[in-house]
């Protein structure tokens, strides 16, 4: 039996009040669009969703990182596995993570957007295992913070499955 940590309808909750947030954050940004860049695989129902939330005029793009290969531990070695196909140089930019876990990943790529140059870095998480974290990290919005448990759904997966589930459920 798998427990539901975040129902379908508190995840709609949160992604709305994350939306407010971030519509706050970017409201004075009118010049150029904000480049908003979603973490694969497990971060795209996320960005689907929260980007219909947003009032300010943006442009989508992802990036692909690995960490963890098929065990639940991270490898703490982040793996470049495509680049964006937009060019972060001088653009505002909005990281967009699905879990933020032992931290290197979301320090990996933090480090990433500014070596590339871009102008002004917001980030943001859905769900944050603050227990398990071994470097700090700074992210702007979090969704909400979770024990330590593997959770797999809403684009997350366990064993590369479950990606597909609208709740969040624990695994382990
Ligand atoms: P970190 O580098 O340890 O912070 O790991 C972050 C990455 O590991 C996230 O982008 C997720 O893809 C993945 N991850 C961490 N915890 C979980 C989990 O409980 N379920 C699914 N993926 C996870
Ligand atoms: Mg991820």
């Amino acid at each position: 039996m798998s427990e539901i940590l975040l129902s379908r309808q508190e995840i709609g909750q949160l992604v709305h009040r994350l939306g407010r947030q971030v519509n706050e954050r970017f409201a004075q940004v009118t010049e150029d669009p904000v480049l908003v860049v979603g973490v694969l695989t497990g971060a795209f129902l996320f960005l689907a969703d929260l980007v219909r939330t947003f009032e300010f005029p943006n442009q989508i793009d992802f990036i692909r990182v690995s960490s963890y290969g098929t065990s639940h531990e991270s490898s703490r070695r982040i793996q470049m596995l495509g680049e964006p196909t937009v060019s972060p140089r001088g653009r505002h930019v909005l990281l967009v993570e699905d879990i933020i876990d032992t931290g290197y990943t979301f320090d990996f790529l933090l480090r990433y957007f500014e070596s590339q140059g871009a102008c002004d870095i917001a980030s943001i998480a859905l769900l944050d295992k603050t227990p398990r974290r071994e470097i700090p990290v700074h992210c702007d919005f979090i969704g909400t913070t979770i024990p330590d448990r593997f959770v797999a759904g809403y684009g997350l997966d366990g064993g590369g499955l479950l990606r597909g589930l609208p709740d969040i459920i624990a695994v382990d």
